[in-house]
């Protein structure tokens, strides 16, 4: 990848914000690849058929390793899928989206508890903390924060990723198929590849930093930033050949349980993947 010029940072924060685009001036900022990197994320659902090498796979799980974890207990795992069938049957039996099954490779981020069950287990010890809700959210977020660094590192690369929340519709067939023990759960997949030419996605518009950041204490959101941002983001979606903007998606996941589509029984599946949170 050639180095960013100033114009990089700065147009991949227009790109991000529109009209709500701070600037840079600070020639460290400006000057950071990895800050562009990160600015021009995309989500990609297509890919080519050109292969992901076991050795990029290498330096992603090193990436994912590499994030901060929880007190250092690493109860997270990744289990990657290759195999043609195995990548349709996360289609067909599991819920992943239907563009799983044309991307080279699926990594599944396992919150993971078994190995420090296991681990205690065999010295005889036992694995009642596992059970607290405080065990699966340190689980989740382990998975999440180590998955996000083999995102940020296999978009240095060039290469276009999509997480898959839709493995959690049904866990225990994810867990199934991924042949995970008791004690851990797919938290989401990731999807990765060379982004097809044809992928039209762009860098989809966010709130405006002040949304979501306030200096001291909370801002509560106001009705001006949320419309502008409903604007912003319907101008987008237009380029997609979506009409909608976002005031009605977030109301629609908020509202009832309507928006969990089936995920409002969580707890219970995870109780059944021996982890129930209490
Ligand atoms: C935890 C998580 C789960 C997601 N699950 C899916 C999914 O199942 N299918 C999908 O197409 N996109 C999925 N996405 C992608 C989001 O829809 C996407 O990140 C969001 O619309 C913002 O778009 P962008 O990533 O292109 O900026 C997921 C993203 C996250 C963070």
């Amino acid at each position: 990848m050639s180095a960013p010029t100033d114009l990089d940072v700065n147009a991949a924060l227009r790109e991000r914000y529109g009209a709500a685009a701070p600037q840079l001036s600070d020639p460290a900022l400006l000057g950071s690849e990895m800050l562009a990197t990160m600015l021009r994320h995309r989500s990609v659902r297509r890919f080519t058929g050109r292969p992901v090498g076991p050795e990029t796979i290498t330096a992603l799980v090193a990436a994912a390793q590499s994030a901060a974890t929880s007190s250092n207990n690493q109860v997270w795992s990744v289990v990657e899928v290759r195999d043609d069938a195995a990548r349709q049957r996360l289609v067909a039996q599991a819920g992943a989206s239907a563009f799983v099954a044309e991307a080279p490779v699926v990594l599944l981020f396992v919150a993971d508890w078994a190995r420090a069950s296991a681990i205690a287990g065999g010295r005889g010890e036992a694995d009642e903390a596992a059970e607290y809700l405080e065990s699966t959210l340190v689980g989740f977020v382990d998975a999440a924060l180590a998955a996000q660094n083999a995102v940020v590192a296999a978009e240095s690369l060039g290469l276009g990723t999509c997480y898959l929340g839709s493995l959690r519709n049904d866990p225990a067939a994810a867990a199934t198929l991924a042949g995970l023990p008791a004690r851990a759960v797919v938290a989401f997949g990731v999807a990765l590849g060379w982004p097809h030419p044809d992928e039209t996605a762009g860098v989809k518009p966010r709130l405006a930093p002040d949304v979501v950041h306030s200096l001291e204490t909370y801002r509560p959101v106001s009705p001006r930033d949320i419309e502008a941002y409903e604007s912003t983001l319907a101008a987008y979606n237009a380029t997609q050949g979506r009409p909608s903007g976002w005031i009605r998606q977030i109301v629609a996941r908020v509202r009832d349980i309507r928006g969990l589509h089936g995920r409002e029984r969580m707890r219970e599946w995870l109780t059944d993947r021996g982890l129930p949170s209490r």
